[in-house]
């Protein structure tokens, strides 16, 4: 019985299905651009977008769990597929988002409970893997690491917890090859709590080069930001960043419970992606 992993393009969705391929496990892997997914013979690849979820059918055969990232237009819809194709378990990368106060009226919180609820409505088994804030956020910051050995941001005492995506991969392999995880909706974070500008200089400790913070306007940021990123999320990124100023976010001890390791460090993030920054 394969295990089907919808994203695995994606840096975690393509984490998950190295971790599901070291145990051995049988996996089917879509893209909507299954063209250009390079992966082990082995893996059977096939397209598929969540948003057509009838077109998810024939990669859904003889599947029993199914790894799913939650950025979909009719989370109702493909939940019936799923339980039409006999899915026992749908192994979910929803974000912590969902826990905070107010969830239901944030932009973020509310998408990631509406494709939730449409699984447990379902009745389909499931486990909602809820990550705050990825480490791999500060990847924004090669460009200018890399050409002025700086970073602009307008809250740069704003306080996270990032988390590593090899970490959420691995809760993710667990989940989808037992029951361990069942019904189970781990908040998952890193270590330790750092603030942006902690995060700054521990690049910059890595690269063995100091990179400086440059303190910026909201507005300011807004206009860096939107050259790249929807403006929505730029409105939410630096809301999050506001509100997070002299916060204590909480650090979660799941990882360690799930897998019996300590969740790794923002700096094992820095140095596995060195090259970004350099
Ligand atoms: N950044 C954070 O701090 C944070 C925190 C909590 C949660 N999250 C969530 O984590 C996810 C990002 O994870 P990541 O870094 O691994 O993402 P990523 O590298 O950007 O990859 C996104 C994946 O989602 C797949 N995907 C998107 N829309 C799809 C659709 N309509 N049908 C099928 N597949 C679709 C893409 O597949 P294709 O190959 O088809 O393009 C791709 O593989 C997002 O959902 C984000 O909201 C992020």
């Amino acid at each position: 019985m394969s295990v089907l992993v919808v994203g695995a393009s994606g840096a975690i969705g393509s984490l998950v299905v190295a971790g599901l391929l070291e145990r051995e496990e049988g996996v089917r892997a879509t893209s909507r651009r299954s063209q250009t997914l390079s992966l082990p013979d082995q893996v059977e690849v096939m397209a598929a977008d969540l948003n057509d979820p009838s077109s998810l059918a024939p990669a859904l055969e003889g599947v029993e769990r199914v790894f799913l990232y939650a950025d979909l237009d009719d989370p109702e819809a493909l939940a019936a597929q799923l339980r039409r194709s006999g899915v026992r378990h749908v192994v979910l990368l929803s974000s912590s988002a969902v826990t905070f106060p107010g969830a239901e009226d944030d932009f973020n919180g509310s998408r990631f409970l509406r494709v939730e609820r449409a699984i447990v409505d379902s009745g389909l088994g499931h486990t909602f893997l809820r990550p705050g804030g990825f480490a791999s956020n500060a990847a924004r910051w090669s460009w200018s690491v890399r050409a002025e050995s700086a970073v602009s941001l307008p809250y740069p005492d704003a306080v996270q917890v990032p988390i590593h995506e090899a970490d959420i991969a691995e809760v993710a392999v667990i989940a989808l090859t037992g029951d361990a995880l069942l019904d189970a909706a781990p908040v998952l974070t890193g270590p330790e709590r750092l603030t942006l500008r902690d995060q700054v200089e521990t690049i910059g400790s890595v690269i063995g080069r100091p990179v400086s913070v440059i303190e910026q306007s909201e507005a300011e940021s807004f206009a860096l930001l939107s050259q790249h990123v929807p403006e929505v999320w730029v409105r939410q990124i630096i809301g999050d960043w506001r509100d997070a100023v002299g916060a204590t976010p909480e650090i979660s001890g799941e990882y360690t419970r799930i897998t019996g390791r300590p969740s790794r460090t923002f700096r094992t993030w820095v140095g596995d992606n060195v090259e970004l920054f350099r």
